[in-house]
């Protein structure tokens, strides 16, 4: 790819008025030199948002977001440097040929033969009668033209091949509707169009290529049928690692600086009637980490809106996993009454599904709290005590404040007094001596053969999740020397539940840990863990097991001395010396 000359970018962005460019998306006012506006790549009630038309530049002094012509369209439009370039070139009048510094996409006939498909189900919607009864149907559902229009809402025809004469006709050669799904050829070799007397959803990707297609049935008598059908996987369409309505509600994400995830593409738009744009859907499959990584490109910040049911809370559980291992900031909406969010502003109104997202969500504390409180029957006493320690590991790893509240809640609903729920918990955590802060490992310096057992016993993870379970058991699942090696384990572990979910098979393979971790995780793994050694035997486990119980030993020990060195009486110095004793010796000796 050649270069553009930075003497052609200087003289575009010399014949840009920055001003004229960023007003058509901005309100700017004239204050002494300056224009000033609401920053568009954040949310704001006062201009901190400032123009400067003669050294070129934006700058927004609340969010810190600064730079030229370009960069303004690179964000706003989502554009390549050399598309945001080549738009300002043509306001500017400047004729450069860019083609030969545009990279040219392989795909681009397959996502033009798409746009037509889009179009054609677009104007069959919108101009036959046909149309008429699926607009009905649509308005009923409180979908009117210009949700229709901005969802580029669409409808294939009855007829089994009218997409295929349309297209066929316009010259588009029949192997490429077949490559993309949208024709199928039957046994008589004729060739029948996909969709057939269904609403259209078009799929963009994260550019706004229209990857593929949804099609949902509308009329009575297809009721017994699938209710969406989608297009097949193709080059362009992997349902895994594009998200419902990503594209259009970019601006609305970055500006908002969140996401709102639903299950359903009708989720999506009766969130949209109610206010909340920012919202997207995975393809009516479980949530993937290549989702979770798109949507991290731009925000750090999700709320999970899923269905109020059962299968909603499962999937929300999975879906708060995947987040957590990037790192995400979480929120959840539960829904009341096993609505979804369609469903909710039928009962009540787009508003309120507004601010019951905006203000009754819950952190993921609370709402594996919820989920683990739901199937208690709290007159049995093996129930109460699950229910307890679900709860112990859940806190056990956060702030006293979190701790205290959680402790009174459980005593609340258990009907058990709060002391003997402190005294439990610190039982159950061995509170007072293993529960090991960031500070305490820090004062520690880490000697290397515990990292080496931390990073080797991965490799056993991959083999049979047994290892998985007697490691959270005996150092829990939070558990970590380094933290890139906990995330590593959590993604193995989310591997055999995903793969048991699907396969009723309880295995992963190396290709699919690979396939599943990050950039940094991946470095990790291969520089780190992978194991030279054919066979990976228990003995060596064992081993390595040994280790890590040393490291939590030694943290212990050495916690312990501090303690006992700060006791503030004899009688305590004495306990805790004692209490060293016997517990050290006991690892030690193993239980
Ligand atoms: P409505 O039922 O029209 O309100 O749509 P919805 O989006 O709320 O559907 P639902 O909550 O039942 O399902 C959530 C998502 O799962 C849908 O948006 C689809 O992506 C997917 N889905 C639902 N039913 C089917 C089906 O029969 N086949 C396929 N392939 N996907 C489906
Ligand atoms: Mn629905």
């Amino acid at each position: 790819m050649a270069r553009i000359s930075e003497e052609v970018i200087n003289d575009i962005l010399q014949k840009t008025d920055i001003v004229d460019l960023i007003s058509t998306r901005v309100a700017l006012s004239k204050q002494g030199k300056s224009y000033f506006g609401l920053c568009p790549f954040h949310n704001e009630k006062t201009p901190s948002f400032s123009v400067e038309p003669e050294r070129k530049i934006y700058n927004c002094f609340s969010c810190g977001e600064k730079g030229n012509a370009i960069t303004f369209l690179q964000k706003m439009d989502n554009l390549s440097y050399i598309e945001a370039i080549e738009s300002l070139a043509e306001h500017a009048n400047i004729s450069i040929d860019f083609s030969s510094f545009k990279k040219e996409n392989p795909h681009q006939k397959l996502f033009d033969i798409n746009r037509d498909a889009e179009n054609f189900y677009k104007l069959y919607l919108s101009s036959t009668k046909q149309g008429v009864q699926a607009k009905e149907y649509l308005k009923n559902r409180g979908i009117e033209e210009t949700i229709i229009d901005k969802f580029n809402l669409g409808l294939a025809p009855s007829e089994f091949d009218l997409l295929y004469k349309t297209l066929t006709d316009k010259g588009i050669l029949v192997s490429d509707l077949h490559d993309l799904g949208l024709v199928k050829q039957g046994k008589n070799e004729n060739f029948y169009d996909l969709f057939r007397d269904r609403i259209i959803f078009p799929i963009h990707d994260e550019y706004g290529n229209c990857v593929g297609f949804s099609g949902r049935t509308y009329l009575e008598k297809d009721n017994e049928q699938a209710k969406y059908i989608n297009s097949p996987q193709t080059v362009i369409f992997t349902k895994s690692n594009i998200l419902y309505n990503f594209h259009s509600a970019l601006q609305e994400i970055k500006k908002s600086d969140r996401v709102v995830l639903f299950e359903g593409y009708m989720d999506v738009i009766a969130a949209h009637r109610s206010g909340v744009v920012e919202s997207v859907a995975s393809m009516g499959t479980s949530l993937t980490t290549d989702q979770v990584r798109l949507i991290k490109k731009y925000t750090k910040n999700v709320t999970i809106c899923y269905d109020g049911d059962p299968a909603g809370f499962e999937a929300t559980a999975r879906a708060i996993k995947l987040f957590e291992q990037e790192h995400m900031k979480i929120k959840i909406v539960l829904l009341p009454e096993k609505l979804d969010p369609d469903d909710y502003i039928k009962k009540y109104t787009p508003d309120a599904l507004k601010n019951y997202i905006n203000e009754k969500w819950v952190d993921h504390l609370e709402f594996a709290y919820i989920k683990s409180n739901m199937n208690i029957d709290f007159t049995k006493m093996l129930d109460i005590e699950h229910f307890k320690k679900t709860i112990f590991d859940l806190i056990k790893n956060t702030s006293n404040t979190i701790i205290e509240s959680y402790i009174k809640r459980l005593s609340n609903d258990t009907k058990v007094s709060i002391e003997s729920i402190r005294q439990d918990f610190n039982q159950y955590t061995k509170r007072n001596i293993r529960n090991i802060t960031e500070t305490q490992k820090k004062a520690l310096p880490i000697d290397h053969k515990y990292l080496v057992a931390e990073r080797n016993i991965i490799n056993y993870f991959m083999k049979d999740i047994k290892y998985i379970a007697s490691f959270n058991n005996e150092f829990g699942d939070l558990f970590y020397i380094n933290p890139i090696a906990r995330d590593i384990r959590m993604v193995i572990e989310d591997l055999y539940a995903k793969n048991e979910a699907e396969t009723g098979i309880m295995s992963v393979t190396e290709e699919q840990v690979i396939a599943a971790l990050n950039d940094e995780q991946l470095h990790f793994y291969q520089t780190k863990v992978k194991y030279k050694m054919v066979e990976l035997l228990d003995k060596e486990f064992s081993d390595f097991f040994s280790v890590l119980q040393q490291y939590i030993n030694t943290l212990m020990q050495k916690d312990l001395e501090e303690k006992i060195k700060n006791a503030p009486t004899v009688v305590e110095k004495i306990k805790l010396a004692e209490y060293r004793d016997v517990h050290i010796k006991e690892v030690k000796h193993g239980k």
